[in-house]
């Protein structure tokens, strides 16, 4: 069984971080949410893996994840010289799947507690398909599913404007070789795309065994930022508490991990939280649910429930910062002048909330 995890596409939701890299690279505990995926399959027994890329941010996804050394895999990069679809990119990594078993893993979708029950499933029944079931009030940004009674899919609906069940369609799905006959005949969708999801609806349609399994553990679509911090908190609830970095004069509670290299003085830390490599706390509180990354400095001010990225700085500020995403060589300080102003120098489609 084989591997195919997507990182392409624009990562528009996530503006003006996916400007200037990819949004499967933001970290989630200061380490990219793509890098889930991959041990993930890893753990469940796939290390031979496929990365769909983009022109856009394919060298970046490459570079960070190298030739899968590193996670105990081999990858091998697909390029997608267009946002086409999902099913597209089965379509393009025919010649690497070569006819196998596959599982396909959106690589913004981060799921707590692994893949192995369903890979295992999926092994070891006879099924054409598997996908996999989150129940939610609102699915209606998902792909949604209906199933029969004995848990065989009978409908798979894109987006659909009705409600018609609680269940979205996550986006990790294994496939047995009758996918291909699906994606070389499916048409694109309004949004001119391969919908995945048509391409399931194709399989049952062919009177074939799809089967659903339904998620226990949590599951998240890191496409926005408030998903981004629900992941982070997710992650860091579960981390194992480590101090490779030095601490003076300061308090840690509960779940904190110091990186190596990272200083912290004269400061509170409140877990969980990470503080990345190299990066320096001083003066400050840092709060629940925070993931400061490499390279950072964060001085004299106060901050909770937020991810920063690396090579970042917070200085001099009076007020808490919160339920915040900072991009990378971001720097907010105190302005000079006259009390009460600000002074900003916002990329396009920053949000800012004074
Ligand atoms: C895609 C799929 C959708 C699935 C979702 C999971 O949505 O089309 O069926 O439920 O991923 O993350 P998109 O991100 O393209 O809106």
């Amino acid at each position: 069984m084989k591997g195919l995890v997507l990182s392409g596409g624009k990562g528009t939701r996530l503006r003006p971080l996916t400007y200037t890299g990819a949004k499967q690279l933001v970290p989630v505990a200061n380490k990219p949410v793509l890098f889930y995926a991959l041990e993930d399959l890893v753990e469940a027994g796939v290390p031979e893996i496929g990365i769909v890329i983009s022109p856009e941010t394919g060298e970046q996804v490459k570079q960070e994840t190298g030739d899968g050394s590193k996670f105990g895999a081999r990858f091998t990069y697909i390029m997608q010289p267009q946002p086409l679809g999902i099913a597209h990119g089965i379509k393009i990594a025919q010649d690497f799947l070569g006819g196998e078993p596959f599982i396909l893993f959106l690589g913004d979708n981060f799921i707590r507690g692994g893949i192995v029950p369903q890979v295992n499933a999926f092994r070891h029944q006879a099924m054409d398909a598997q996908i996999i079931l989150y129940e939610m009030n609102d699915p209606s940004s998902m792909g949604v599913a209906v199933l029969n009674g004995d848990g065989r899919v009978e409908r798979v609906v894109e987006k659909p404007k009705q409600f018609i069940s609680p269940y979205a369609v996550i986006g990790i799905y294994m496939f047995g070789a009758s996918v291909f006959d699906a994606v070389n005949n499916i048409k694109p969708s309004a949004r001119g795309e391969l919908e995945i999801t048509d391409t399931i609806q194709y399989l049952v349609d062919k009177g074939l065994n799809v089967r659903a399994h339904k998620l226990t553990d949590k599951w998240v679509d890191t496409g926005r930022i408030g998903d981004m911090l629900e992941a982070n908190r997710l992650v860091l609830d579960v981390m194992e508490p480590k101090l490779d970095g030095t601490l003076d004069n300061s308090i840690l509670e509960g779940r904190v991990v110091l990186e190596e290299g990272a200083r912290v003085s004269n400061s509170k830390i409140r877990g969980p939280a990470i503080i990345g490599k190299r990066t320096v706390v001083e003066n400050a509180f840092v709060g629940p649910y925070t993931a400061i990354h490499h390279g950072c400095t964060i001085r004299n001010c106060e901050i909770e429930h937020s991810i920063v990225l690396e090579n970042s700085r917070l200085e001099d500020l009076h007020t808490r910062v919160a339920d915040s995403l900072i991009g990378r060589n971001v720097q907010i300080k105190r302005a000079e002048g006259p009390t009460k102003t600000i002074r900003l120098m916002l990329g396009d489609f920053s949000q800012v909330g004074i």
